[in-house]
């Protein structure tokens, strides 16, 4: 696939994502659920970009140390040309814990690029979780165009706990990374939620595989909650 329609692809979904999105919103109150974090992972200070949103300076996270990638020029916005990468030393597992939120449905964005940021032309493999529930799963190697451009990844998550845990695992010595993450609270009857229930974890595999086959084909797919441990139970298109 070409970058062009690379490009064409990820614009429609974005452009079908909020029109879904605003369509499923409740027309009859105002729309209440405004809670929303930008986190520029990596990055000492808050700024806005230029659709004015604010990026906070990197904050919630349980370890790890700050880092840039090899080319900030080749990049358009600062929140991903920093990152935070989670060395062994910083032990097997490490989180962002997103603290004092309101029991509801949550989506959640991650932007991640390796960009040879450490010199070792080893992009790592790791296990990203959401709420317990593994979502996704980088391997190295990856493809060029992810490990150089970087990918958004996309998933839909209840959170009632009052606190959302993205957590990261390291395969081996290989150091997790994050660039971006961003949580905005949602309709809970957004997405079909209602007959979901709470306990299952809605994934957007679909940006992901633009232009390769990291998770296959475009699809979403919801995987449950169970007691920590998340089992895919099926694909929707
Ligand atoms: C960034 O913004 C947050 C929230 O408005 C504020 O608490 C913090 O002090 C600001 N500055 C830095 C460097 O984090
Ligand atoms: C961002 O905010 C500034 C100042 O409030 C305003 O002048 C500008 O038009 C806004 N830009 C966008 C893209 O909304």
């Amino acid at each position: 696939m070409s970058l062009f329609h690379c490009v064409q692809l990820f614009s429609f979904s974005f452009f079908f994502f909020f029109f879904f999105f605003i369509c499923s919103a409740t027309p009859f109150t105002p729309y209440p659920f405004d809670l929303a974090y930008h986190i520029d992972c990596g990055s000492p200070t808050n700024s806005t970009d230029p659709f004015n949103t604010t990026w906070l300076s990197d904050r919630f996270s349980t370890g790890g140390v700050t880092s840039i990638v090899s080319e900030p020029l080749h990049f358009h916005y600062s929140y991903e040309k920093s990152l935070r990468f989670f060395p062994i030393s910083y032990g097997k597992k490490n989180c962002y814990v997103i603290p004092s939120l309101p029991p509801g449905r949550y989506f959640i964005r991650t932007f991640t690029v390796y960009d040879n940021y450490d010199g070792k032309s080893h992009p790592p493999s790791f296990d990203v979780s959401v709420e317990g529930t593994v979502v996704f799963s980088w391997r190295s190697p990856w493809p060029e165009s992810i490990a150089r451009d970087g990918a958004y990844s996309d998933l839909f998550a209840f959170v009632n706990d009052g606190e959302a845990d993205v957590c990261f695992y390291g395969f081996a010595t290989d150091p997790p990374i994050i660039s971006s993450l961003e949580l905005f609270q949602v309709d809970p009857l957004s997405y079909d939620s209602a007959t979901l229930g709470d306990n299952h974890v809605l994934v957007d595999y679909g940006r992901l595989s633009c232009g390769t086959n990291q998770w296959g084909p475009d699809s979403a797919m919801i995987l449950t909650f169970s007691a920590g441990h998340g089992n895919p139970i099926g694909n929707i298109d």
